[in-house]
């Protein structure tokens, strides 16, 4: 006989034992079935033998092949389930934890917006937006600030030509959907807005607001004290205290503002509300008559009320956030907090 079976075969076996590697186990392959491996050469050598043994020689030796063949496929099939290694003999340890991503987080001032535009949602506002260019007509003259008015003063901005400019408010948005909208109309419009202001820990140049306007027939200032109250209440909690003064905005009349007890110190006085005990959070009022005509709705047949307040603010107060520039900052640590 050429080559004795078990023996052939328990050799391979004790090799491919030894093998821990894809390319320990092609060596083995080499060694016993490539060109001058163990077996192959044994396959030759059966022409050499008398004519009568050979059908034997031959069947056995495909035999032995066949078995290798199985055993080596086995061995790496389970090498490589096992992820000791890659097909290239490289190990790669694939059963080590992956890199984990952080998550990331949603901004602050996103969370907060959301959460006040799902309330005025509730009440049956539509949520629409404007553009961040915005036409002098739009932020101005529309909103009853013609170019005279001390009222631009405080409101200087980026003009990028000369009837354009970075809006200095949302309010804008007011008649851009009234000239369109036939009433009732009931929309919360949030955006980012752009002042002409020094940066410290309460003011940037770039912050956001939330405009809210309801146009219908006999809107009254109980309506908008309704609202407002019903809206700080549920953002702020049962017991917050709720505040209406008497304000001046061109495009309202009459005009207020509302400020609510400071929920940090209950009113009685810290360095968030400045030792007032209140903090003034939204401005408001009654559509102005000049602003409805100025967008083609009857102010004998329709009123509304309108109201803008600043994210920030809200923000500030519900998260306890000391300092504006910590939202623009991009500081990783200050941004996971918020989930
Ligand atoms: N646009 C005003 C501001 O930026 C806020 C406001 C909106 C006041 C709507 C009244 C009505 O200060």
């Amino acid at each position: 006989m050429i080559l004795e079976t078990d023996t052939v075969i328990n050799n391979l076996k004790n090799a491919l034992q030894k093998a821990d590697s894809v390319k320990a186990v092609q060596q083995v392959k080499t060694r016993f079935l490539g060109k001058k491996g163990t077996i192959t050469a044994a396959v030759k050598k059966i022409g050499a033998l008398p004519p009568e043994k050979r059908r034997d020689a031959g069947q056995k030796l495909n035999q032995i092949k066949k078995t290798a063949e199985t055993l080596i496929k086995d061995k790496m099939n389970n090498l490589q389930t096992a992820g000791a290694a890659t097909p290239s003999g490289n190990t790669a340890a694939i059963k080590m934890p992956g890199r984990s991503h952080s998550r990331g987080s949603i901004h602050p001032l996103t969370i907060i917006k959301d959460e006040i535009i799902s309330r005025f949602n509730k009440m049956g506002f539509l949520t629409v937006e404007g553009p961040e260019i915005e036409k002098e007509y739009y932020n101005f003259e529309a909103l009853n600030i013609p170019a005279y008015h001390p009222a631009r003063d405080t409101q200087d901005s980026f003009y990028i030509q000369d009837d354009y400019l970075l809006r200095t408010q949302t309010s804008p948005v007011q008649p851009r959907i009234m000239e369109k909208t036939p009433p009732p109309i009931a929309v919360v419009c949030p955006g980012r807005v752009f002042r002409r202001d020094t940066v410290d820990a309460s003011h940037s140049p770039v912050f956001h607001q939330i405009e809210g306007l309801f146009i219908d027939k006999n809107i009254s200032m109980a309506d908008l004290k309704g609202l407002l109250h019903h809206f700080c209440k549920s953002m702020f909690g049962e017991d917050v205290k709720i505040r209406f003064r008497p304000d001046y905005f061109p495009f309202t009349e009459p005009s207020c503002e509302i400020a609510i007890s400071c929920p940090l110190c209950k009113g009685s006085g810290c360095s968030t509300c400045q030792n007032e005990g209140w903090i003034e959070i939204l401005g408001a009022g009654l559509v102005n008559p000049k602003v409805l005509s100025a967008s083609g709705i009857d102010p004998e047949v329709y009123s509304g009320l309108a109201f803008g307040m600043g994210i920030e603010r809200i923000a500030m107060i519900k998260y306890s956030i000391p300092d504006i520039r910590l939202f623009f900052d991009n500081n990783y640590k200050f941004l996971k907090q918020f989930v």
